[in-house]
C-alpha cells in the first residue's frame, strides 16, 4: 500500500509571458494547445538531489517512516545528477538511510508507475516491507530553450511514496500494467551524449544533447497508448470505470488528459489536472497531482485511484490503486 506521499518544486518559475520574451510564442497558444501557464525551473546549481530530499522526507514523515526503516529506494528519472553513481545512491546518502539498497528506473513519464510496480513484486517476492519509491527529474538541465515544440512544456518537481506491505483491510495497488515500443524511440529521444554519441563540442553546439520531440506524432501515441493502459488495468483489477474516484493521468497536455479521459467513460469532474501550475515533469507528475489532491480532499483513504502514464521509449503504464 501507499503510506505517504510527498512532493516538491524548485522556488523558481517560468511563466507562458516570461517565454513570449525570448521565443516566438504566445500565452494564448501555449493555453489553449496544452493547458500549460507556469512551470517550475531549478536554478542552475540547485541538484536533483536537493529537492527530491524534501519530497522524500515529506512521504516519510506522512508515513510514519524513519531514513533507518527504508529497506530499498527505487529512482525513476531521466535526469540524474551525474551519469554515474545512481540518483538512487545520491538519495540515500542524503536520507542517511544506511539499510537501503538503491537503483534507478529510466522509464521516463511513467518511470514512478513502473517503480510502484517493480516495488510491489519486490515486496512479494520478500526483498523489503518498507521501500521508498521516486519519481523526479530536472528537466530543464535537457531542455532547448530555443526549440518552441519543447521549451514550453517541461518543468522541474519532484514526488515520493514509501510503499508498505499491504495490512489486509483492502487498501493497496489493485492491479498494475506496463509496456513499451522502442521503435518508435526516435519520435522523443536525446541523440547525443550517450555512449552510441558521446559528447563533443560539436553535438553541443548544435544541442543534440537535448530533447527532440515530433509533438504531433508523440500526441497521437500518447492518447492511444494512455487509453489503452486505462483498459488494462480497470481489466486487470476486476472493476468497471465507474468504481474509479479519481483519474490521475500524466500532465503531459490537457488535451491528452480529456481525450483519455473521454475514452475511460470518466467524466472531467473524477480527473485531477495540475498541468497548469507544473507543465510537464515527467516521472514527478503523477505524485505532485497526487498530493495536491490529497490536500484538496478529493483523494481519500478508501478511495479507487486510477494512475496512468506516457513518455519516451515509447513506454506505458497504469496503476490502480485503493487508496
Ligand atoms: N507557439 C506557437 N506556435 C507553435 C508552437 C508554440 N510554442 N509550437 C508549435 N507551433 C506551431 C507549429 O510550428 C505549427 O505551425 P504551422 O502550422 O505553421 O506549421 C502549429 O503551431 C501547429 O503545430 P503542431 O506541432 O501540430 O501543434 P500541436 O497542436 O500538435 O501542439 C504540442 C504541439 C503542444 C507539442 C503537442 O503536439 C503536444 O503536446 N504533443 C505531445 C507532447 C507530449 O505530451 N510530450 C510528452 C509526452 S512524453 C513525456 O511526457 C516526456
Amino acid at each position: 500500500m501507499i503510506a505517504g506521499v510527498g512532493a516538491a518544486v524548485p522556488a523558481g518559475t517560468l511563466t507562458n509571458a516570461d517565454l513570449e520574451k525570448t521565443l516566438d510564442t504566445s500565452d494564448a497558444w501555449i493555453v489553449e494547445r496544452t493547458g500549460i501557464r507556469n512551470r517550475h525551473i531549478a536554478a542552475t546549481d540547485e541538484t536533483l538531489t536537493s529537492y527530491t530530499l524534501v519530497a522524500a522526507r515529506q512521504a516519510m514523515e506522512r508515513a510514519g517512516v524513519t531514513a533507518g526503516e527504508i529497506n530499498g529506494i527505487i529512482f525513476a528519472t531521466v535526469t540524474p545528477d551525474h551519469r554515474l553513481p545512481s540518483a538512487a545512491c545520491n538519495l540515500q546518502a542524503a536520507l542517511g538511510a544506511e539499510n537501503a539498497w538503491a537503483f534507478d528506473v529510466v522509464a521516463a513519464c511513467p518511470g514512478w508507475l513502473f517503480g510502484l510496480s517493480v516495488a510491489e513484486g519486490l515486496m512479494r517476492s520478500g526483498l523489503g516491507d518498507t521501500i521508498l519509491v521516486v519519481g523526479a527529474e530536472k528537466l530543464s538541465s535537457i531542455t532547448d530553450f530555443t526549440d518552441r515544440g519543447t521549451a514550453i512544456l517541461f518543468g522541474d518537481g519532484a514526488g515520493a511514496a514509501i510503499v508498505k506491505r499491504a495490512t489486509g483491510d483492502g487498501r493497496g495497488i489493485l492491479s498494475t500494467y506496463m509496456g513499451a515500443d522502442g521503435n518508435l524511440a526516435s519520435l522523443l529521444h536525446i541523440p547525443g551524449g550517450g555512449s552510441a554519441v558521446p559528447l563533443t563540442e560539436t553535438l553541443v553546439r548544435e544541442r543534440q544533447h537535448m530533447v527532440k520531440m515530433a509533438g504531433r506524432e508523440v500526441f497521437k501515441a500518447a492518447v492511444l497508448a494512455m487509453s489503452r493502459s486505462t483498459d488494462a488495468a480497470i481489466a486487470r483489477a476486476g472493476i468497471t470505470p465507474d468504481a474509479i474516484d479519481l483519474l490521475v493521468p500524466h500532465q503531459a497536455n490537457l488535451r491528452i488528459i480529456e481525450a483519455t479521459a473521454k475514452h475511460a467513460e470518466i467524466g472531467m469532474d473524477k480527473v485531477m489536472v495540475n498541468v497548469d501550475r507544473y507543465g510537464n515533469t515527467s516521472s514527478a507528475s503523477i505524485p505532485l497531482a497526487i498530493v495536491q489532491a490529497e490536500a484538496e480532499g478529493r483523494l481519500k483513504p478508501g478511495m479507487v485511484a486510477m494512475l496512468v502514464s506516457f513518455g519516451a521509449g515509447f513506454t506505458w503504464a497504469s496503476v490502480v490503486v485503493k487508496w
